[in-house]
Parts: structure tokens; C-alpha cells; sequence
């Protein structure tokens, strides 16, 4: 089966000052199979939101194509747009922002039905409050009457309300408390065994990602640095941008001390000539400066951009 979407360098630039850009995506490429969830972390400001956007045509994008189901969705026209958009819906972080605080919660999951013009029963709004385990009775109830955990499953069932195929989680969890944390990950998990969703699920946290990803790229100022199925990157991460995250976890012992990386990830405007991490990796050499490794299968599934592995498969 192809997979559900393919993206072909992937590329966003955004006007910054005058005469120069913020490379915000640069020349990325991946794919999601249908029923797969691919995570995507690295730190603030790396791109991942840019990505998702882009995948949901809620931005344009400087070059490159998205297939979606084999179709390439940059071209579609308005109308054929307005129907796609039904296929792919996002969640965002904060559901109180997202969620209009004067509208009733039967209404704010309404909305997509109304948009479409599309009709809505109340046995399939039933449907869909049991589906993200809310209260029927709670239907004409605020937004601010609700937990942030709740105001996320009002959020979840408003993105299911029109049956998409994908859909993106962007740091959908991050304000939330563990406990209510995992609560969402396993609705979320739950949700695509029975409906078959495919999902971006977009974070600067690792160690929650790993519960729901069935493989997790790793994003540097704009590039995927590393691709890998989810328990082979947390046993064998081999670029030392993932070493370095994943350090920073105190669960993940195995691996040692903490890599304190210098400085912050920089604005992507000149990143640099050769691979974009060489002005904070701790294992930079003089070809990092000059050459920036392209994405390369090293065992099966697990791909990396780094000069370290450029001749030795299997590099300790
Ligand atoms: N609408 C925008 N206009 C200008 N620059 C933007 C815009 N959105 C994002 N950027 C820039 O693009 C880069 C990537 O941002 P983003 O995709 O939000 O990263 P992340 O989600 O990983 O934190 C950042 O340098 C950010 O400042
Ligand atoms: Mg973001």
C-alpha cells in the first residue's frame, strides 16, 4: 500500500526583514503509512509546527510536494480543497485558545458539520462525545466549565467530527499534567485502532512520544536529522543532535551523562554552509564545516544526516 502522505522536499521560507528569509523547512522529505504515528520532536523553533501546517495546506509552501492518498495536495484548487480538508484536521496545544469560550460544546463540535454544509444528527454527536468519553450531558456547557484535559477531548472530537483519515497532534499535550498526559496519548491510541487515523504527533518533549510513535523524526533548525522506528531511536540513537535530547531525559539511564549542548538553536536566516548542527555538535570535524550529509539509511528503517556514519555502518 502507498503510504497515506509522501512529502518531497519540503520547503518554507518566510520573509524576514528586508531581502532575507527564515529558512523554516528546508528540503525535507518522509512519509506516514495509513494507521502509523510518526512523531516529530527537536527543540522550539525547529520547524515541526511549519511541517504540520504545511501538511494541512494551513500554510503554502515555498517548494516542494505532499502527496495525500497518492494525490499531490499542492495543486488542488479551492474547491477540491475545501473537500480535502475534511481528510485532515489538527490539534493544537492549548484547547482553551483554540475553543471559542462563548459557544456551548454541542455547538464548538457542530461547527465542522455547519462549515460543510453537512447535516448532523444528534445520535452522531452522541457518537462522538462517547467517543472521546465527555458527558452527553454536559453538551450545553463552556468551554471554561470543563479541565484542560476535557477542553482537549472537546478538542479530539471536534477534529473527528467530519471522519479524517489524518491528523495532527501538535504539542497537543504539552500543558497538561502527566497523569492527564497519558490519558490522552491512550484515547489518542485508542481512537486510531478503531477509526484507523494516521497521525503527525508533533513534540519537543521526548519521553512522552515514545508512547504512541511508532517511529519519531528528529528535526534540527529546519531538517530531519534522524528517522528511526520508535524503540530503535531511544536504544541506538546515532546523531549526536538525538543523543543530546534524549540525555536530557532523566528516565533514560543507559545513556549516561547529560550532553549539554552550547547555545540555543540559532535563527534558521544563514544557517551554516555544511551540516546546520556543526556550531554545537560535540562531535564536530572539519568536513561537518564544509558538507552537509545527506539522510542515509544506516540499518533498516533507521536513517541519519551525519558525517560519522558516512563510511562505517554501524558506528559505535
Ligand atoms: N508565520 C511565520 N512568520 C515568520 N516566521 C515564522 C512563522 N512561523 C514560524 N516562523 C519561524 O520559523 C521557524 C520554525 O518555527 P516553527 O515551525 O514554529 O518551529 P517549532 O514548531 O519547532 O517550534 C522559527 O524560526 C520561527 O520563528
Ligand atoms: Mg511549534
Amino acid at each position: 500500500m502507498p503510504p497515506l502522505i509522501e512529502v518531497k522536499n519540503l520547503t518554507k521560507h518566510f520573509p524576514y526583514k528586508k531581502k532575507t528569509y527564515l529558512k523554516a523547512l528546508s528540503e525535507v522529505s518522509l512519509e506516514i503509512h495509513t494507521g502509523e504515528t510518526l512523531g516529530l520532536v527537536g527543540e522550539s523553533g525547529s520547524g515541526k509546527s511549519t511541517l504540520g501546517k504545511l501538511l494541512l495546506r494551513l500554510q503554502e509552501a515555498t517548494s516542494g510536494a505532499i502527496y495525500f492518498a497518492s494525490r499531490n495536495i499542492i495543486s488542488l484548487s479551492p474547491p477540491e480543497l475545501k473537500a480535502w480538508r475534511k481528510e485532515a484536521q489538527m490539534i493544537f496545544q492549548d484547547p482553551y485558545a483554540s475553543l471559542n469560550p462563548r459557544m456551548t460544546v454541542e455547538t464548538i463540535i457542530s461547527e465542522p458539520f455547519h462549515i460543510h454544509n453537512l447535516p448532523i444528527t444528534e445520535a452522531r454527536l452522541k457518537e462522538l462525545f462517547s467517543q472521546v468519553d465527555l458527558n452527553f450531558e454536559y453538551r450545553k456547557r463552556f468551554p471554561h466549565e470543563f479541565s484542560a484535559g476535557q477542553r482537549q477531548r472537546i478538542a479530539i472530537a471536534r477534529a473527528l467530527a467530519l471522519n479524517p483519515k489524518f491528523i495532527v497532534c501538535d504539542e497537543a499535550i504539552a500543558s497538561l499534567d502527566v497523569s492527564i498526559q497519558a490519558q490522552i496519548i491512550n484515547l489518542l491510541k485508542d481512537l486510531q485502532k478503531t477509526l484507523g487515523l494516521t497521525y503527525l504527533f508533533i513534540s519537543h518533549d521526548l519521553r512522552m512520544v515514545k508512547y504512541i510513535s511508532h517511529r519519531i523524526a528528529v528535526m534540527y533548525l529546519g531538517s530531519i536529522v534522524e528517522i528511526a522506528p520508535s524503540s530503535e531511536l531511544y536504544k541506538n540513537p546515532l546523531h549526536p543532535y538525538t543523543e543530546a535530547l534524549l540525555s536530557a531525559i532523566p528516565s533514560i539511564e543507559k545513556l549516561g551523562a547529560r550532553i549539554m549542548l552550547k547555545g540555543e538553536i540559532p535563527l534558521p536566516l544563514n544557517p551554516p554552509k555544511g551540516c546546520k548542527f556543526c556550531t554545537r555538535c560535540p562531535k564536530v570535524h572539519d568536513l561537518c564545516h564544509k558538507v552537509n550529509p545527506p539522510l542515509r539509511e544506516i540499518s533498516p528503517g533507521h536513517l541519519v544526516a551525519c558525517h560519522l556514519y558516512n563510511e562505517k555502518p554501524t558506528c559505535t
